[in-house]
Parts: C-alpha cells; structure tokens; sequence
C-alpha cells in the first residue's frame, strides 16, 4: 500500500533532509515545496520584478513551467533546480512571495494535481493543512531556534558563507514570525498532525521515528481496508 506524507515545520527544522532520507527508503517521491517558493523568488529577482508585486509575480509565474524529475526534482523552464536557490537572498525572498494569496494558489494547484497519485513526501509550511489535508501521515517537525539557527550556519559555513552566527540567527527569528503569523496560509501544525521535536535527534533517530509511524498508519489503514 502507498500513501501520502506530509511533513511541515519551521525553517531549518531538517524537513527536507529527513523527507529525502524516507522518500529514498520508501521509494517515494519527495517534493520540497519550499524549492518551488525559492524558485519564484529567484527568477522574480534575476527578472528585475519586485517581490511584493503580487501582479507582475502571477504575470511571471503563467509564463513559467513547473516540472519534476521522477525523484521529485525541481525543473523551472527547463532547467534543474539546485543550489542557486539556497542563499540569504532567496531566504528571504520565497518568504515574502510565499506570503502572497495568488502566488500560494498557483504554486498550490501544481502540488495537489501530482499527488492525485499516492507515494508522495511533500515537506513545506501548509501540506497537512491546506495541500494535501487528506494526508494519511502529517508530521510537524520542530526544533529549538538556537538548534536550527546551529544547523543552518553550519550549512552555510560549508558553503563559504560570510554570515556570523548571530545574523543566521535573527534571519531565522524573523521568518519564524513573518511565516506563522502571515495570513494567508500561515504555519500551523494540522490538527491529526503528530508533532516530532527533533532539537536533540540526529537524522536517523528521526528517519526511525517517522518509519515507526508510518508502518502503524499503513498496518491500521490495512485493517480498515
Ligand atoms: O522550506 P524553505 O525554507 O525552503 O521555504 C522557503 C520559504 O517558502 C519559507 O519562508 C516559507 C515558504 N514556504 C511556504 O510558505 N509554504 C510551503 N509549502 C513551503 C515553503
């Protein structure tokens, strides 16, 4: 039997990580519906079009094409998205546009037409409240802000960033806030969502969590069945 999975969190809460590690257990899809965020923010800024131009932004985005490798890879116009989406600037931007109620809608509507079928792990903000509510498995993933804000300079060290600890931090602490307390679409934990705080776990421990939880969610949707 194949479900779908959907695992929200805060920034840096090691969505995507985990969501890989399982997608590659379970033979699953994983799609990080952050990237599609990041990828609209940064073709808005090499295209010179402001972030907070909701306008120009769904003008931009209906001549864009979205697509996904079979292993749930982002392809924006043909090109395969990477690590040209992974910096401060695109941090900060896909949280403005994600704030945006059309750009959620446009980007929305892709995600929930490929999970018509099952098999899918889509980590974001709103998969279990809004993209995929009938999920058979929603995990909400946190951590401690000091533990994320850890993880997110180590990451950003590795790739040579300037940024201190202390402005990782605070860019952390603002989107924390901009993300939950913005109106459309905030961050929420859904209310069958099982919350998993992963501040003193490493990868495995949490991949295991979750692989316990959903061997229970398939054993008991088996029984029903
Ligand atoms: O998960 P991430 O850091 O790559 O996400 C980038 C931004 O996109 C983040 O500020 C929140 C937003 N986002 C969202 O609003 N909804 C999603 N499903 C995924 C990401």
């Amino acid at each position: 039997m194949r479900i779908n999975i959907a695992i929200d969190g805060p920034s840096a809460s090691g969505k995507s990580t985990i969501a890989k590690r399982l997608a590659e257990i379970l033979e699953y899809t994983h799609i990080d519906t952050g990237s599609m965020y990041r990828a609209t923010a940064y073709k808005a800024l090499e295209s010179k079009i402001s972030l907070e131009d909701e306008p120009a932004l769904i003008e931009m985005l209906q001549n864009t094409e979205f697509d996904f490798t079979h292993e749930g890879q982002l392809i924006m116009d043909g090109k395969l998205i990477g690590n040209e989406v992974r910096n401060p600037a695109c941090d900060r931007g896909s949280s403005l546009v994600s704030r945006l109620q059309s750009v959620r809608a446009m980007l929305v509507s892709i995600q929930q037409k490929i999970t018509l079928k099952k098999g899918f792990i889509l980590d974001g903000r709103d998969i279990g409240t809004v993209v995929l509510p009938n999920a058979e498995l929603k995990i909400f993933q946190v951590a401690f802000l000091l533990e994320r804000a850890k993880r997110r300079y180590e990451e950003f060290q590795l790739k040579g960033s300037p940024l201190t600890f202390d402005e990782v931090y605070e860019d952390l602490r603002a989107r924390d806030i901009a993300d939950s307390t913005r109106i459309y679409s905030p961050l929420k934990k859904a209310d069958d969502a099982i919350e998993l705080d992963t501040s003193f776990l490493s990868v495995d421990e949490t991949v295991n969590r979750i692989l316990k939880l959903y061997q229970k969610t398939v054993e008991r949707l088996n029984q029903h069945d």
